[in-house]
């Protein structure tokens, strides 16, 4: 996957932009503050259509304007056009000028593998933004994960709000939950499916990936969920059980928005044991595994960003990362400091110079 030519208006500090990329290496370089992250955020906006810094779009619209436009020319098997538009009303999808009104129709087709500071938050106690890291790997990968996601998501909002609404004496057999129970144990069921087998590819590579980069340690992958080897009567009848507990507390105690993905680092979960470092080279492990696992199921491999890389690693490891790298993968890396780049890889790369939302002809 190639993104050839980006053309943008009005997002973040850019007022317009049109820039044709290079098929390997790109490498955006500029003082802080100048646009650079805005810039990749373009892309991977394009590729997602949202962010990977602020759940809010309104954001990513340039400061007393009122829509943003990202337009790319992309290559997967073939040559298309996206088009992202954010306007105060909301957001709009187009692939060759045609509407998409399915999110997952979109979103499966540029795939994306990012790598950014911000991505150490994955090791903080909770286990939400893990949850949510998968989720992201896995809607660009399957068509339907979104929908079940969302459709898990909208029933257990109902079931809590119907449990906390709950007298527990008189509705010990309420049809009605019965019914939200069994829809939220289908999706639920069917997630756990999709997250279980996504886990196992990773298992497949990180490793490997791991030891390349990082010559030494044995990295792991562990999925845990409520859901995991039971059939939904089981489930079913945990919920059952729980029941007088579950309307005490007015919530759901049981299901995937539990779920966690715990990382071993020669047998020790890393959050409880690893450094910084450790923590650091295990998300590249991750990403690097991704990057296989997309280029298994699509057949391409996915754009790669390195967002503020030096910042995250140094050079010798960057070295080893990039000679793993395939050429095919087209890769953006931003960077303060020019004069860390390695020479070999600056006789190749196209050089992109940001100043303030514009490039700077150099
Ligand atoms: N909606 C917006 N409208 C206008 N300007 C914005 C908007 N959102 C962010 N900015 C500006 O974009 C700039 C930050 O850009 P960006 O995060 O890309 O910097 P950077 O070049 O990656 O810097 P660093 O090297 O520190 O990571 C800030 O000056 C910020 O004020
Ligand atoms: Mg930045």
């Amino acid at each position: 996957m190639k993104i050839k030519h980006l053309k943008l208006t009005n997002f973040r500090n850019y007022q317009k932009l049109d820039l044709k990329f290079n098929e390997n290496l790109n490498i955006i370089y500029g003082k802080n503050g100048m646009g650079k992250t805005n810039l990749v955020e373009a892309i991977y906006t394009l590729a997602l259509t949202k962010s990977f810094r602020t759940n809010d779009d309104q954001i990513l619209i340039k400061k007393d304007e009122v829509s943003t436009k990202i337009e790319g020319e992309v290559e997967t098997n073939t040559n298309n056009n996206y088009e992202v538009v954010i306007n105060e009303l909301g957001k709009k999808v187009k692939i060759d000028g045609n509407i998409i009104s399915k999110l997952s129709d979109y979103v499966t087709n540029i795939n994306i593998v990012l790598l950014e500071p911000e991505e150490q938050m994955i090791f903080s106690s909770s286990p939400s933004e893990r949850r949510k890291l998968l989720n992201i790997e896995i809607s660009q990968l399957k068509k339907h994960y979104i929908s079940y996601l969302n459709n898990y998501n909208h029933l257990l909002k109902q079931r809590n709000s119907y449990l906390k609404d709950l007298d527990i004496v008189k509705n010990e057999n309420d049809s009605y939950l019965e019914i939200i129970t069994n829809k939220l144990i289908e999706y639920g069921l069917k997630i756990c499916e999709f997250r279980e087998s996504f886990i196992k590819e990773v298992n497949n590579y990180i490793n490997k990936k791991y030891q390349d980069v990082f010559k030494k340690g044995t990295l792991e992958v562990k999925y845990t969920s409520d859901y995991q080897n039971k059939t939904k009567e089981e489930i079913y009848n945990i919920y059952k059980k729980n029941f007088k507990r579950e309307v005490l507390m007015g919530k759901t105690l049981q299901g995937v928005h539990h779920d966690d993905m715990i990382f071993y680092l020669d047998g020790n979960n890393i959050i409880e044991r690893g450094s910084n470092g450790q923590k650091k080279n295990a998300i590249f492990a991750f990403k690097l595994a991704e990057i296989e696992i997309i280029y298994q199921e699509k057949g391409n491999y996915p754009i790669l960003i390195l967002d503020d890389l030096f910042s995250a690693l140094d050079n010798e490891k960057i070295k080893n990362i990039i000679k793993i790298l395939n050429n095919n993968i087209q890769t953006f890396i931003t960077t303060t400091d020019l004069e860390k780049v390695d020479k070999i890889l600056l006789k190749d790369a196209l050089l992109i110079n940001i100043s303030e939302g514009e490039v700077k002809e150099s």
